[in-house]
């Protein structure tokens, strides 16, 4: 399955009851081949009018942070968990979850970024429903499949001074972060090629 596929089968979803005071879906955007995602949880109002993600306040944002760091929007994949907004930006019911849950799950399996950056608690629980984002934010965590590095919500952080601070610092450090996991697949691969036949069992 195709990215394009996934989006088609996003815009066509009505296996909850959130597609009908949705205005758009909001499937996700970016480098089909990032080696960074970005997960957020819901599209908000502005997300909601124009049927993409981030792009409000907080994806401002998150823009700015990225330039920072030497990305732009293209260079990435943006998306959410859940791919309707809920009705005033009301918390996603269990059941709507269980309905959205697999369309991101396609989503980082047909991109297979190196990174995914999760971007508040609710993203984070995605991967380790145990996470707390006070305590494990700035941490690298494998899960899934998947490198995890959780970072507060950048509406969190636009309305919490100390949360911005530490926003940033944590968004910094994802260069160092990917830097990392790169360094570790080497090591990886060289001492798997360092065996007699070179084979990995
Ligand atoms: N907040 C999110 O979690 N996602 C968006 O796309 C916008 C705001």
């Amino acid at each position: 399955m195709t990215l394009e596929d996934i989006t088609t089968n996003i815009k066509v979803c009505k296996n909850c009851r959130l597609y009908e005071a949705a205005k758009n879906p909001v499937p996700g955007e970016g480098n089909p081949k990032a080696a960074i995602a970005f997960v957020g949880e819901a599209p908000g109002a502005t997300e909601d009018a124009t049927g993409r993600p981030f792009v409000g306040r907080a994806g401002k944002l998150l823009e700015a942070g990225l330039k920072k760091i030497g990305y732009a929007r293209e260079d990435v994949w943006i998306g959410n968990v859940i791919k309707h907004r809920p009705p005033e930006n009301r918390d996603p019911l269990p059941d709507e979850i269980k309905a959205c849950e697999k369309y991101l799950a396609l989503q980082l399996n047909t991109i297979s970024p190196k990174l995914v950056v999760t971007l508040g608690r609710f993203a984070m629980n995605y991967f380790y429903p145990d996470g707390k984002i006070t305590r494990d934010r700035g941490h690298l965590v494998q899960t899934k499949g998947f490198n995890i590095y959780p970072i507060y919500h950048p509406a969190a952080a636009l309305r919490n001074g100390n949360m911005m601070e530490t926003f940033k610092k944590d968004f910094v450090r994802i260069p160092n972060v990917l830097n990392e996991i790169i360094n570790k697949k080497d090591e990886t691969t060289s001492q798997s090629t360092d065996g007699q036949l070179g084979l990995e069992i």
